[in-house]
C-alpha cells in the first residue's frame, strides 16, 4: 500500500470555527469525486460562532456528519431541522440549492466534517434531494476490538443509511483502541482516503498524525494500526467522475459558461429551480 500524506491547513471560516482543510488546498485541489474536506470545531465555550447564513450551491453534493455540538439548518427545498451529535446530513445541491448552517456547541463542544462530492455532468442541473439521518439510525459494526459506523456505502455486509448513486460514496467513521488494527480491501475503481481525527495511527511505514490525510493506492488492502492513544478516523472511498472540474467559490461546474450562467442565476434570484423532498429519520 502506497500512499499519499496531506497534513490538513488550517483556514479561517468564519468567526469562532476552526476548519482543517485536507481536500481543496493548494496541495490537493481535489481527489475526484471529491472537491472538498473540511474538519470544522470550536471547544471554547466563549467563542461565538457566527455560522453560515444563506448561501447556494450548484453542481454537488454536500455531506455533512456532526461528531459534537449541533447544526441548525434551513434551506431552500424547505428542509430546517438540528442536526445532531452522531447526525448525517446528505444535500444534493444539483441545479441549485440556498441553505443556511449555523454550528452550536454543546457541553462547550461542537466538532464535524463537511465533504463536498462532485456530481457528473448528467447530473449536475438535475433536481436537488435531501437525506438526513440521526446517530441512532445510523449501524455499527463491532470490530474484534473498535467499531465502525458505516454512513454510506457497505461495510462487512452492513448497508449504511444514507445512499449515493452517482458515485456510489462508502463513508465509514472507525475508532480503534490502543494498537488495535483495521483493514479492508480496496476497490481498484474507486478513489480513497483515511483522515485521522483522534489519536494516531500506522499506515504500513508511514505515521498518520492528527488532521492528517492519507490518499490510499486503490486496488489493495489498507491495514491501519491505532498508535498508543488509539485512534479514530473516517474512511472514505467513491467513484471518480473524470470530468472537468471549473470550481468557482459554491458553484462546481464542467465549464466557464456553465459558472458564468450560475453566477447570472443566482445575482437574478433564478438559482433555485427546483424544491425537493427528505428522506430519512
Ligand atoms: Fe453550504
Amino acid at each position: 500500500m502506497i500512499c499519499r500524506l496531506f497534513p490538513a491547513y488550517e483556514v479561517t471560516e468564519g468567526a469562532g470555527v476552526t476548519v482543517h482543510r485536507s481536500i481543496g488546498t493548494p496541495a490537493l485541489r481535489n481527489l475526484d469525486p471529491f472537491l472538498l474536506l473540511d474538519h470544522f470545531g470550536s471547544d471554547n465555550p466563549d467563542d461565538y460562532i457566527a455560522g453560515f447564513p444563506d448561501h447556494p450551491h450548484r453542481g454537488f453534493i454536500t455531506f455533512t456528519y456532526m461528531l459534537d455540538g449541533h447544526m441548525q439548518h434551513r434551506d431552500s427545498m424547505g428542509n430546517q431541522g438540528d442536526l445532531k451529535p452522531g447526525g448525517v446530513q446528505w444535500m444534493k445541491a444539483a441545479s441549485g440549492v440556498i441553505h443556511s448552517e449555523m454550528p452550536r456547541q454543546a457541553n462547550g463542544l461542537m466538532r464535524g466534517f463537511q465533504l463536498w462530492i462532485n456530481l457528473p455532468a448528467s447530473e449536475k442541473m438535475s433536481d436537488p434531494a435531501y437525506q438526513e439521518f440521526s446517530a441512532a439510525a445510523i449501524p455499527e459494526v463491532a470490530l474484534e476490538a473498535g467499531r465502525v459506523r458505516v454512513l454510506a456505502g457497505e461495510f462487512n455486509g452492513v448497508r449504511g443509511v444514507i445512499e449515493d448513486p452517482a458515485t456510489d460514496v462508502l463513508y465509514l467513521d472507525v475508532a480503534l483502541p490502543a494498537h488495535a488494527s483495521f483493514s479492508l480491501p480496496l476497490d481498484a475503481s474507486r478513489h480513497a482516503f483515511v483522515y485521522v481525527f483522534e489519536g494516531s495511527a500506522q499506515l504500513e511505514k508511514d505515521e498518520l498524525a492528527r488532521h492528517t490525510l492519507a490518499v490510499l493506492e486503490a486496488g489493495d488492502t489498507v491495514e491501519i494500526r491505532a498508535g498508543a492513544e488509539g485512534a479514530r478516523f473516517i474512511l472514505v472511498a467513491g467513484r471518480p467522475l473524470g470530468e472537468p472540474v471549473v470550481q468557482h467559490g459554491p458553484f462546481v461546474m464542467n465549464t466557464r459558461e456553465e459558472i458564468e450562467q450560475a453566477i447570472a442565476d443566482y445575482r437574478d434570484g433564478k438559482l433555485v429551480q427546483t424544491r425537493a423532498t427528505m428522506h430519512g429519520s
